[in-house]
C-alpha cells in the first residue's frame, strides 16, 4: 500500500526562448507543481535503456502508468532518441502529465483510458520496443484528486479514477451484500477483521448512507479490539486499500493487460512492471516465469502445443528493490519491486496459465 506524505517537487521549466541543455527540448515558462516522485527510477532508467539495443536511434516506449510523468519524464531527459505513448485511466492526472511533458513536443504522446483495454485492441500503427507498468495510484490521488482514495482527508467516497463510469466507493459500501464485502476486503488486503469491518458497515447503512471517508474511517476504527488502533498503521488502512482495488478492477485487468503488451512488443524489447504488494507481484512474477519456461504443456498432453521454447529471458532473476536511501527519501517505495523481461517471441494464452485473475 502506498500511503504517504508527498514529497514535493516544484518543477520549473525556464527556457523561454532558451534551450533546455537538461531536457534538449525547447519551451516555454510553465510551473507544474509534482506531488508524485518515481519509484525505482534510475533502475527503470537502466533495466529500459534504449542504449546499445538495436532501437537505440529511435527507440519507442509505453510508459503504460503515465500519471503525473515522473518516469517519462526521466526517460526523455536521459535518452534524446527516444519518444514515448503515455497511457492512464485518469484523464484529470493526465492532464497534469501534458502539461509538464509540453516541452518534449511530439517525443510526447497520450493515450486515455484503461492499459488493459489498451493493449487488447492496440491503437498505434508503431509497435513498441519499450514497456513500463508502474502500477497503483499516484500521492496526485491521495493529496489532491478530491476523490477520497484517503481517510487522512474528509471527502466524497469515489476512488475511480475514471470518475465518469462504473460504481465508485460509496456505491460498494452501501450496496454489497456483508459476506462479499467481507471476502473483498479480506482477499485485497489481508484485513483479519474483515468480518467485523463488514459487520459494522452493514449495521451503520441502516442508519444512512455510508458518503465520506470520514464516516467509513471512523467507523472502522470504532470496531476494530483498541489494541489495534494504536498500532503502525491506521486501521482503516487497509480496507481503503482494498476498496480502491476493487472499485478499479486493478487485479482483474493486469494479467491481460500485461500479456496483450508483452504480445504488443516488438522482438527484442524490454518490458518492466513495478509493483506494490504481493497480489500484483504474484501476477507479474508467475507470469514472467511462464513466458521464460522451454514448456508450459501439462505433463499429460499427449504432445507440446506451446511453442516449445522460451518466449522471454528474465533480465531480472530476483525483484529489483529500492535502496534504503530511496526508502529514506520517499516512503512509498519501500514496497516496490521490479522485474523486467526481454522478449524473444510472442506467447500463447496458455503462458497465462496459473496466473490469475483476483
Ligand atoms: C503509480 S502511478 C504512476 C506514476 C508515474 N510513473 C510517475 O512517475 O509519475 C500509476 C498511474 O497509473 C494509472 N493507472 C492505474 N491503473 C491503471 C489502468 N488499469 N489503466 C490505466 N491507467 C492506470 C493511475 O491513474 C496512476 O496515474
Amino acid at each position: 500500500m502506498r500511503f504517504v506524505r508527498p514529497n514535493r517537487i516544484l518543477l520549473v521549466l525556464r527556457t523561454a526562448q532558451g534551450f533546455s541543455a537538461n531536457m534538449g527540448v525547447r519551451c516555454g515558462v510553465k510551473k507544474v507543481e509534482i506531488v508524485h516522485t518515481p519509484v525505482l527510477l534510475n533502475e527503470s532508467l537502466e533495466y529500459l535503456s534504449p542504449l546499445g539495443e538495436s532501437f537505440e536511434k529511435d527507440a519507442f516506449m509505453i510508459d503504460s502508468t503515465l500519471g503525473e510523468g515522473g518516469h517519462s519524464f526521466n526517460f526523455l531527459s536521459k535518452y534524446p532518441s527516444l519518444s514515448i505513448t503515455g497511457v492512464d485511466a485518469d484523464a484529470q492526472i493526465q492532464g497534469r502529465a501534458r502539461e509538464r511533458l509540453a516541452p518534449f513536443g511530439e517525443r510526447m504522446s497520450f493515450y486515455n483510458g484503461w492499459f488493459n483495454e489498451f493493449y487488447a485492441d492496440y491503437p498505434l500503427e508503431r509497435h513498441p520496443d519499450l514497456i513500463l507498468f508502474d502500477l497503483g495510484i499516484s500521492v496526485f490521488h491521495y493529496e489532491r484528486s478530491g476523490r477520497g482514495f484517503s481517510f487522512r482527508h474528509d471527502e466524497k467516497l469515489d476512488m475511480r479514477l475514471n470518475p465518469s463510469a462504473g460504481e465508485s466507493a460509496e456505491d460498494i459500501v452501501n450496496s454489497m451484500p456483508e459476506d462479499q464485502l467481507a471476502n473483498m476486503i479480506y482477499l485485497y488486503s489481508d484485513e483479519k477483521f474483515s468480518r467485523r469491518i463488514a459487520a459494522a458497515i452493514v449495521e451503520e447503512r441502516k442508519i444512512g448512507r455510508i458518503s465520506s471517508t470520514k464516516v467509513l474511517a471512523d467507523l472502522i476504527y470504532g470496531c476494530v479490539p483498541a489494541k489495534y488502533r494504536h498500532g503502525a498503521i491506521h486501521p482503516a488502512t487497509r480496507t481503503f486499500q482494498a476498496l480502491r482495488i476493487c472499485v478499479n478492477s486493478e487485479l482483474k485487468r493486469l494479467p491481460e493487460a500485461i500479456h496483450n503488451a508483452f504480445n504488443t512488443l516488438n522482438a527484442g524489447g524490454k518490458m518492466g512492471v513495478i509493483t506494490f504488494h504481493s497480489l500484483e507481484d504474484k501476477i507479474v512474477k508467475n507470469y514472467f516465469r511462464n513466458l521464460a519456461k522451454q514448456c508450459v504443456c501439462p505433463p499429460e498432453a499427449p504432445f507440446c502445443t506451446c511453442g516449445g521454447s522460451p518466449c522471454a529471458e528474465l533480465l531480472t532473476r530476483k525483484p529489483v528493490e529500492p535502496s534504503e536511501e530511496e526508502v529514506k527519501a520517499n516512503s512509498p517505495s519501500r514496497s516496490a519491486k521490479l522485474r523486467v523481461v526481454r522478449k524473444i517471441r510472442d506467447a500463447g494464452k496458455e503462458r497465462l496459465y496459473g496466473v490469475e485473475a483476483l
